[in-house]
């Protein structure tokens, strides 16, 4: 097959797909800018999951009416003006892509009245292309409304998900987005219907307990440069998790937390930190976040949760968390390592420690990780065991094997002293 170079509005129009997976993102990036544009009231509409209709109304300042048409240029930004800017980031978009990309595979109308004028102007765009633009009257604020995403791309339109999971997806961001900015009131309504109504509040534990309509435990911890808020209850099992305000996915602090809080509770964990220990640009969603000295954060988080059922290390033993070296007891089965740690007795599967090892210490792929690594049933020195479980202390991740088994069993020594009907 000869190699074609595709004309440029179908990359771009396939490329939109990275940053508008579906509805849900939409929703997200819609919000995003009513949000960053400092409205106080942000109104969410939906018909079909998403997937008919999305409005985003806002009251924010607006778009001066000169510039509305560059909105929807690629690369078309007033929150960044160059890559320095990306280090102290403090909205929540700033590649200039968002409006793009949903402008082309939409039929989209953007309206908007900028807050030093007295109309506002409104441009309807199909695929990309501007088809008509008037002066409307309206409020101070913006108005986004997207029907028909991925008309134009059939076969990502028939691949979206079904029409209540869409909306699920909806809600969830949208409950995010809430729980991150406490003094903005939301109101969401799909299908004709009122959904949510979260009304501006004062503080973070409000707006938590609004939105889930429970009591939550308030606990919030401060080291170097991380501040922490934990709000936590016995409901359902979920986890958001926000960094400086922007609700991210990270896999491995959700991992720690999970596992920290031993049984499952519901958990909002709110996390501030100077914007250079933060990398967002790491993938077009924004979503996923890498953060800096992240064994500190955890650290921190783990002294922050009750002191219940979670931690590593006693209290009485020591104050500075994980910094014991774990005892090595023996190994079993040419298995299982055995090792004392703080208040446990952790049961180390051989194989997956140095699998982790190999992994992360000397930067292996999972597949050559898992292949150099000894198998249970090999025969390993004290040495070896010793280093390995030292070596554990280091990783970034010390609960799962880079497939995701987990590493270790542990038992809390005051149970096994419980049992043996001794004080502990
Ligand atoms: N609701 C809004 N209120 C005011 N201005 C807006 C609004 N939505 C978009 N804009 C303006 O349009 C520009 C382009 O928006 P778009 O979402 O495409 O990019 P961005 O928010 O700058 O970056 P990103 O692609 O990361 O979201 C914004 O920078 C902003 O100036
Ligand atoms: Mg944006």
């Amino acid at each position: 097959m000869r190699i074609n170079l595709l004309p440029d509005d179908v990359k771009s129009r396939i490329a939109s797909g990275e940053v508008i997976e579906g509805p849900a993102e939409c929703v997200k990036e819609l919000m995003e800018n009513a949000l960053d544009a400092r409205a106080n009231k942000v109104e969410v509409e939906i018909v079909k999951g998403g997937k008919r209709y999305i409005g985003v109304r806002d009251n924010g300042i607006g778009i001066p009416s000169e510039d509305i048409k560059k909105a929807i240029l690629s690369g078309a930004t007033s929150k960044i003006r160059s890559l320095e800017d990306l280090q102290s980031i403090n909205t929540y978009g700033f590649r200039g892509e968002a409006l793009h990309a949903i402008s082309l595979v939409s039929r989209f109308i953007l309206r908007s009245r900028f807050y030093q004028e007295e109309v506002g102007r409104e441009i309807r765009v199909e695929g990309g292309k501007v088809v008509s633009e008037r002066e409307v009257g309206m409020p101070v604020g913006t108005h986004a409304e997207v029907y028909d995403l991925f008309y134009n791309l059939p076969l990502r339109r028939a691949f979206l998900k079904k029409e209540d999971v869409e909306r699920k997806r909806i809600y969830n961001l949208f409950k995010a987005l809430a729980l991150a900015n406490p003094s903005v009131s939301f109101r969401l309504e799909a299908e004709g219907k009122e959904v949510f109504n979260f009304k501006a509040v004062k503080d973070l534990k409000d707006r938590v307990e609004e939105v889930f309509e429970e009591r939550f435990e308030h606990l919030s911890g401060e080291d170097g440069p991380f501040k922490v808020d934990l709000f936590l209850s016995d409901g359902a099992k979920w986890l958001f998790l926000f960094v400086n305000n922007r609700p991210i996915s990270n896999r491995s602090l959700t991992e720690y937390i999970k596992r920290s809080t031993g049984k499952w509770k519901a958990c909002v964990c709110y996390i501030q930190t100077p914007p250079y220990l933060l990398d967002v640009n790491i993938h077009p969603k924004k979503t996923e976040v890498k953060i800096l000295r992240e064994g500190k954060l955890k650290e921190l988080i783990g002294r922050t949760l009750p002191n219940r059922n979670w931690t590593g290390i006693s209290l009485k033993q020591s104050t500075k968390g994980y910094a014991l070296e774990p005892e090595l007891i023996g190994i079993i089965d040419n298995t299982l390592i055995v090792a004392k740690y703080g208040d446990y007795l952790y049961f180390f599967d051989q194989h997956l420690l140095a699998e982790r090892y190999n992994y992360e210490v000397r930067g292996l792929t999972a597949q050559k990780a898992c292949k150099a690594s000894i198998r249970a049933g090999d025969k390993i020195d004290e040495k070896m065991a010793k280093d390995l479980i030292k070596s554990w202390l280091s990783f970034e991740n010390k609960e799962v094997c880079p497939h995701g088994r987990p590493l270790y069993h542990r038992i809390y020594l005051g149970d096994l002293y419980k049992k043996l009907g001794r004080e502990y």
